[in-house]
């Protein structure tokens, strides 16, 4: 198959660039005393990060249960499940995984300990978690200093529950400030409370044996500071737009993901429609007045505009005035993570060739 031929919309991942990118991260950490857990929430593929753990990678992280049986039934043996889960079922369902991998969860709350602990003891297992430090994000996770050492003396007291250490995602910071020494600097003040947390467990005689942060935009950064064990990085190795403008990031890695859709009208000379519409590439970042909006990857002169759920309105100057119906376009989404999960497969392709249609978890 070739990738004129793909039906669209289509997500497409050249695995050159992939495949660079992954050997570029683990040249940018071979000096380095930190490890590398990729973040599968973007790609969602058991194919890729089993490239990343051939690789060198220690482990996978994941958002979702979903994600995370996936990739223990395609024989990953270590993920962190940088996510809480509070409801029986998908408590039971995590629990179920210990007899095939080993499992650790983010924990941020002393009810969510109890009930774990309750549940893992009940099945005559023993559970891993990492208590998360809200470092700036005020998504998850609780203070640091006490309240994290608090949760941490609740952890070891329960039989089938284990301390294993603690996460501090910089999440706002992933992004949000282009220029590298500022991002350097806010990065290392978010997390300074972190490493300060690490030391006030360890003064109390609890081990601390994992501390976990960083994503794409801090991956050199955060893998720099003394006391983070690894890093869990996610877009890097399929990129997007939002990240392509980013100095380090962009300079780093290539951007080995893309949308493909066909021209299926054409009202007038500077303009054309194509099947890439909201339900085929992720446009939140539009919203938040950033980078939203998919990039046409070779043709110069198109602007993309949404245009429902399954329509794109381009607006053409220049030589893509000469667009014809049929004609397939690439777009780079602004954000790969609320794209990949549209479609359950991407085509892997090398030059014009289909190598592999890879299954993905879809959501
Ligand atoms: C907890 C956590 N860790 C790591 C990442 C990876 O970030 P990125 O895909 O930006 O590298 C994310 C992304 O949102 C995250 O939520």
């Amino acid at each position: 198959l070739q990738i004129r031929e793909i039906e669209t919309p289509a997500v497409l991942v050249d695995l050159d660039i992939l495949e660079r990118n992954i050997a570029t991260m683990r040249e940018k950490l071979s000096a380095r005393q930190c490890g590398l857990r990729p973040h599968a929430k973007a790609h969602k593929s058991a194919f890729v990060a089993h490239k990343q753990l051939a690789a060198g990678a220690i482990g996978v992280t994941c958002q979702t249960v979903d994600e995370a049986e996936t990739m223990v039934m395609s024989g990953v043996n270590d993920v962190l499940l940088t996510n809480m889960v509070v409801t029986h079922s998908k408590i039971n369902r995590i629990l179920n995984l210990l007899k095939h991998s080993r499992v650790s969860v983010t924990v941020d709350n002393l009810e969510n300990i109890r009930a774990l602990g309750f549940m893992a003891d009940e099945a005559g297992k023993i559970l891993d978690l990492v208590v998360e430090i809200n470092v700036g994000q005020n998504r998850t996770g609780v203070s640091p200093g006490r309240p994290a050492l608090d949760l941490a003396r609740h952890i070891n007291v329960q039989r089938a529950l284990r301390f294993k250490g603690l996460m501090g995602y910089e999440g706002h910071l992933q992004c949000t400030i282009p220029n590298f020494d500022e991002r350097s600097k806010k990065t290392r003040e978010a997390l300074a409370p972190l490493i300060e947390t690490k030391h006030l467990i360890e003064d109390a005689h609890i081990p601390v044996g994992v501390v976990t942060a960083g994503g794409t935009g801090t991956y050199n950064i955060t893998s720099a500071i003394e006391g983070v064990t690894e890093i869990q990085p996610g877009s890097y190795v399929t990129m997007d737009h939002r990240y392509r403008m980013m100095d380090t990031s962009g300079k780093d890695f290539g951007c080995s993901l893309s949308v493909l859709a066909t021209v299926i009208s054409r009202p007038s000379k500077e303009r054309a429609i194509v099947d890439l519409g909201w339900k085929s590439v992720g446009l939140e970042y539009q919203i938040l007045g950033w980078q939203g909006m998919p990039v046409a990857k070779n043709d110069n002169g198109i602007s993309y505009s949404p245009g429902g759920d399954e329509h794109g309105i381009l607006t053409l100057s220049g030589e893509s005035t000469n667009l014809k119906l049929g004609d397939k376009i690439e777009f780079i989404p602004s954000h790969c993570d609320t794209t990949l999960n549209l479609h359950g497969k991407f085509y892997g392709v090398r030059k014009e060739n289909v190598e592999v249609v890879c299954p993905t978890v879809r959501r």
